[in-house]
């Protein structure tokens, strides 16, 4: 059982919730542990569709918590770049969960929080959350987040919030393309969420994996003739697919797929 994150599944949507709002959902080995853990039994759990990551207390995650990030930097190389790797680690099982995920901010975000919200596919805040990549500030660099940061955001947003660590708002953060929605308050966020999770529901879930592998197998390319065939053999295999072949016939009989009458 978990002692820094809560998880539950609620018709096809896994919840995993940082819960340690004390030190304001900051994450030390123990939590990043817990989450990868999570994040493993989420992706392997047939019954889960939909990944949300949510936050308890004031902020979503104050990053990485800095008394651990000291303690790491006192071990010896061996173990401190171990440490760093789990953290690496743990994001990357998020980035590339075969699962659709959202995060669901409810308030500030730092550091690797933003990482967090970075590696989600899908982002949506409350108005008032704020965001800071304040790493540069504390004599450190955006390490293990960067290429997530720099995926959602840009290279040019990020030598800007990277280099200056200043804090931004919820709004320049969707205008930078970190978050797709902002929402008034937290009955908005459910709402919110819950839609965006319905209209999951309602897709493919092999689709759903296929088209997130599709994305980062594409993403930064030039179109080369590589690139082009690959995407031809993509959905050749696709539309041979069971799930492929349900989905049109479901569409031309003017019925649903099974993958919404079996859920
Ligand atoms: N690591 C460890 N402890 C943290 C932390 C972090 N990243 N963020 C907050 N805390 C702790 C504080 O040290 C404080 O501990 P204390 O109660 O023992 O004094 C407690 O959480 C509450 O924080 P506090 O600063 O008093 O609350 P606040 O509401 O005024 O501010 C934050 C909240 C998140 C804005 C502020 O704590 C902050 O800026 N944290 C650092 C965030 C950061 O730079 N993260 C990136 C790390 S790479």
């Amino acid at each position: 059982m978990y002692t820094n994150i809560l998880t539950e599944v609620d018709r096809g949507v896994g919840i995993i919730t940082l819960n340690r709002p004390e030190r304001h959902n900051a994450f030390d080995d123990a939590l990043i542990a817990e989450l990868s853990n999570a994040l493993d039994q989420m992706t392997t759990d047939p019954e889960v569709r939909v990944l949300v990551i949510s936050s308890t207390g004031k902020s979503f995650c104050a990053g990485a918590d800095l008394n651990w990030m000291k303690r790491a930097a006192s071990y010896g190389n061996e173990e401190n770049l171990r440490d760093a790797r789990a953290l690496a680690d743990m994001l990357r099982r998020l980035a590339q969960c075969p699962k659709p995920t959202i995060a669901r901010v409810q308030g500030p975000a730092y550091g690797g929080g933003v990482g967090l919200v970075a590696c989600c596919d899908i982002a949506i805040a409350t108005f008032d959350a704020q965001f800071s990549l304040t790493e540069v500030k504390l004599g450190l660099i955006p390490a293990v987040i960067s290429p997530h940061v720099i995926a959602a955001i840009g290279e040019r947003y990020a030598r800007r919030s990277m280099l200056t660590a200043e804090r931004f708002s919820a709004a320049e953060a969707y205008r930078m393309g970190l978050l797709h929605e902002m929402v008034a308050d937290i009955a908005g966020l459910d709402d919110a969420v819950g839609e965006i999770a319905d209209a999951l529901l309602n897709n493919a879930p092999g689709a759903l994996a296929e088209c997130k592998q599709l994305i980062s197998a594409v993403a930064w390319k030039p179109l080369s003739a590589e690139v082009i065939e690959d995407t031809a053999q993509r959905i050749t295999r696709l539309r041979a697919s069971d799930e492929g072949r349900e989905g049109m016939s479901a569409f031309l009989e003017k019925r649903k797929p099974n993958w919404i009458q079996n859920h």
